[in-house]
């Protein structure tokens, strides 16, 4: 293997997609298709619109790194990923993965990743009616990897017992951890991972990123993982991305990340009756929060979460229940609790971009 520092560096990373949506055919969301809606909508040849999906973004995962890209739908994450795994070009700007270029040493970056879009999905390539161990094995025929280390990938993800089992009939939880102990005997120093806990129960959420960490700390495996799993990312991760469309908006430890906003303490209050301009109310406050948010639940009965985070809840909180009291609302739960990496990034993402590059310290 070729000796890296860098495992992967990008440099004004730029992603423009060419869309051609017709009348009545968009849809929200559709961005989960990804490239294969884009062909249906190029043969249907209408209107011409385009999307930005990366502005310029600058990244250097060191190799040993475990890092976490988080951001709300639509923001680049799987873009980001599928240019690092050469799947897409970027429009702009260059990419490197264990030191070569993705858009001119595409062979030699494969070798050196372990892409895992969706450990769901990635079932796919199974023979049903074969066991787990006879899958395993044709597939690392078919990839030429090294069968020595297939008994050690099942132990690891705690799956031994299941290497004589037909693959069709596993659980989908098992079916993951087969796809992993597949990404596993490739053996590759650089996992590219795209939300690939996607539908699984929060048990076998837990084996994957257990086995993650394992593969880290002990196989120095570097680690590019995209999730919405925000307090995982706060648990486990040394490192957390956060992207919002398109840009990279704060980059560092999860607790250097929440204490650079300044809060104390997030006020989380639920309340129904609230028939008034909610926003108005918090507007009279902000001096006194670092971010406040308002997200309404249930028009009729007028439910909110109201959160807001400050330095000193004393000082705040019973002018707010005052506000929301005498204006008809009743209040159904207080909460006072630390603030978490959800809280930062929504102060982040209301600050809009300027991207913070946090040194960690803790
Ligand atoms: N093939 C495509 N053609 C056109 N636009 C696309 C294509 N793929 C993604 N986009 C757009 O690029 C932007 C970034 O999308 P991307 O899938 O990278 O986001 P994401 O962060 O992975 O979102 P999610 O959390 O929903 O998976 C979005 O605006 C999306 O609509
Ligand atoms: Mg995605």
């Amino acid at each position: 293997m070729k000796s890296m520092i860098n495992a992967i560096v990008t440099e004004e990373l730029t992603r423009i997609f060419k869309t051609y949506v017709l009348k009545g055919y968009y849809e929200s969301g559709w961005e989960h298709g990804g490239v294969f809606l884009y062909n249906i909508w190029k043969r249907l040849r209408a209107e011409k619109t385009m999307v930005q999906a990366l502005k310029g973004i600058n990244l250097r995962v060191r190799e040993g790194e475990f890092v976490f890209l988080v951001g709300p739908n639509g923001s680049g994450k799987t873009t980001l990923i599928r240019i690092l795994a050469t799947f897409l070009l970027p429009t702009s700007g260059k990419a490197f993965v264990a030191g070569y270029d993705v858009t001119h040493q595409k062979r030699e970056v494969l070798k050196n990743i372990s892409y895992i879009p969706s450990l769901l999905a990635g079932a796919a390539w199974a023979h049903v009616g074969l066991t787990v161990g006879e899958n395993l094995k044709i597939m690392a025929r078919l990839f030429g990897y090294s069968e020595k280390t297939l008994d050690e990938a099942l132990r690891t993800l705690e799956i031994e017992d299941l290497k004589n089992r037909v693959f069709g009939s596993l659980s989908t939880g098992q079916q993951a951890r087969v796809v992993l102990a597949l990404g596993m005997i490739k053996n590759a120093p650089i996992f590219l991972l795209d939300e690939p806990t996607l539908g699984l129960s929060p048990e076998a959420v837990r084996i994957v990123l257990d086995y993650l960490k394992y593969l880290n700390e002990k196989m120095k495996v570097t680690i590019l993982y995209a999730t919405h799993h925000l307090m995982e990312a706060q648990k486990m991760a040394d490192r957390v991305v956060f992207l919002k469309d398109g840009t990279i908006l704060v980059d560092g430890d999860p607790k250097s990340i929440i204490r650079s906003v300044g809060i104390t303490e997030t006020i989380i209050l639920e309340i129904h009756h609230a028939y008034f301009d909610i926003g108005k109310v918090l507007h009279e406050i902000e001096d006194r929060c670092i971010f406040t948010n308002a997200e309404l639940l249930e028009s009729e009965t007028g439910e909110y979460v109201v959160k807001l985070g400050v330095k000193d809840s004393g000082e705040v909180l019973p002018e707010i229940i005052h506000k929301l009291v005498s204006r008809g609302s009743r209040i159904k739960n207080v909460k006072v609790l630390e603030p978490s990496l959800e809280d930062a990034f929504m102060y982040y993402a209301r600050r809009g971009p300027g991207s913070a590059e946090i040194q960690g310290n803790s």
